[in-house]
């Protein structure tokens, strides 16, 4: 939600003449986009801010903007602690973001010359789309609904209009966004319906969506994932935790049995799917066997990967009332979650090595499976040959271009970045489609090779590459 809110908050700038930079040398505007779901996220943006106190000294007329939902649940302390600080925008008035920013916009109220330049068309391949905002939920645990308010639901004209802008800028995979994202109602439609439409848009490859609450996984939102072909194979539906004592204490108005069953009910329906899942160790209350209860649904459905977090107590949320866990103990079970995780994980990334996938290409050499693994594609030919390969170009590449000298204004002009460069001297650019066989998945990211050369799917002729005029090999 912050990556898509982020996304938002940069087009808005960027229609008004600013260009992005990876080096805050070159920044008149350093904007921080908090999260406060966990403590650590938190502080870790705090810290962030602190440190702008100097970067936005060295020229007085820079900006520092902080947003989201640390923003919201903290302004005052914030502006306190950082006086420094242009602009805070808390996380219920991102949708106002665009007349918030005119503000700092205004050339006069800077000393610098921001000089505009034409706005960069974004050209994700994978976009964000956000669905609805804000959650009913009351999660016991949970600052979401203090700091995003209540559910609003974006119209499905609206949303159809924002995949068709992220279409034209070059996307071709849609991930739709909500807190609870398949509680969607609007007028008649549903969740289901929604897919279907977004599914209807020419030039909608692939579509996601995060994250799923498992009361409002329908037979009919099954059903859509099953037939429509663009919706991919891939469910992050968090559990939270194996323990009904938990789950109660949580208030998730689900049961382990239910979601077991769901489960079950999603793999017969969505046979090559891949299952992920949050989990929380160490909420109040929780005995050895209610952790243990969560171990063995871990066991028992064997996800594909999942992402593990320790309790950490919200102010003004239900569970903060209530006793902590020893941090020791906390920990302990984090450590022995995770690595029973990480372990399912790596035997399910193991199994994928010799298979065949089809890769969506993201950026230079790296694109995701429709399961949702992230794959470092290799060409064949060059890993063949043993020359230089992708993924050494994407290195060379990605090392941080040097500091650039010239006056903050020039230096905002956008300049060709070096990912680009290599992306014009390589085959597998972003949005191609290509057939890739995995080759090595011990690490997070799989490892593969462009099976039958670099050709997008709907060019790809089987006889070129046995008659050896494939374009690819030559
Ligand atoms: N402590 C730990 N984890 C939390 N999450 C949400 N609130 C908390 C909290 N207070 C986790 C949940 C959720 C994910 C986005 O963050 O697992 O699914
Ligand atoms: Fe938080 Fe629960 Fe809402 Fe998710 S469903 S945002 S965990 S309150």
């Amino acid at each position: 939600m912050n990556v898509a809110d982020s996304n938002e908050m940069g087009r808005h700038l960027k229609a008004k003449g600013l260009v992005e930079t990876q080096d805050p040398e070159d920044a008149s505007i350093y904007l921080v986009n908090t999260c406060t779901v966990r403590q650590h996220a938190e502080d870790r943006a705090f810290s962030e801010i602190g440190r702008l106190g100097r970067w936005k000294a060295k020229r007085p007329g820079r900006k520092v903007v902080v947003s989201g939902c640390a923003a919201e649940r903290t302004k005052e302390y914030l502006e306190d602690r950082f006086p420094f600080i242009d602009l805070v925008v808390g996380a219920k008035s991102i949708e106002n973001f665009n007349e918030i920013a005119g503000r700092l916009l205004d050339r006069r109220a800077t000393d610098e010359d921001l000089d505009y330049a034409v706005p960069a068309v974004n050209e994700k391949v994978a976009a964000f789309v956000t669905s609805m905002r804000g959650c009913n939920y009351s999660c016991t645990y949970c600052i979401v609904p203090y700091v995003r308010g209540r559910e609003i639901y974006h119209s499905i004209d609206q949303i159809l209009a924002e995949v068709r802008d992220r279409v034209s800028e070059g996307a071709r995979e849609i991930t739709l966004l909500g807190q609870t994202v398949n509680s969607y109602r609007h007028g008649q439609h549903r969740f289901g319906d929604l897919l279907r439409a977004v599914a209807g848009i020419d030039g909608v490859e692939r579509i996601r969506f995060i994250s799923p609450h498992p009361y409002y996984m329908t037979d009919r939102v099954i059903e859509t994932m099953a037939t429509v072909p663009q919706v991919c194979e891939s469910l992050h539906l968090p559990v939270q935790s194996g323990s009904n004592t938990m789950l109660k204490s949580m208030m998730r108005n689900y049961t382990r049995e239910h979601y077991i069953a769901l489960a079950g009910k999603m793999r017969q329906a969505v046979p090559d799917m891949t299952l992920s899942t949050d989990i929380i160790v160490g909420f109040p209350g929780e005995t050895e066997e209610d952790f243990r209860q969560t171990l063995s649904l871990v066991e028992e459905l064997q996800f594909d990967w999942g992402f593990v977090f320790k309790y950490s107590a919200r102010e003004g949320t239900p569970a903060a009332e209530l006793e902590c866990l020893p941090q020791e103990l906390i920990e302990e079970r984090h450590q022995r979650c995770l690595e029973l995780v990480d372990r399912i994980a790596l035997k399910k990334r193991l199994d994928l090595v010799g298979t065949i996938q089809d890769v969506l290409i993201e950026e230079l050499g790296v694109g995701r499976t429709r399961t949702n693994y992230k794959v470092h594609v290799r060409r064949e030919a060059q890993a063949r040959q043993g020359a230089a390969s992708i993924n050494e170009a994407q290195a060379r590449a990605e090392r941080k271009p040097a500091r650039s000298a010239s006056p903050i204004g020039r230096s905002l002009k956008r300049r060709a970045q070096p990912q680009e460069k290599a992306a014009a001297s390589s085959n597998i650019i972003h949005g191609d489609q290509v057939r890739v066989r995995i080759t090595n998945a011990q690490r997070a990211t799989l490892e593969g090779e462009v099976y039958n050369g670099n050709l997008a799917f709907e060019n790809f002729r089987e006889e070129d590459c046995r008659a050896g005029t494939c374009p690819d090999r030559q």
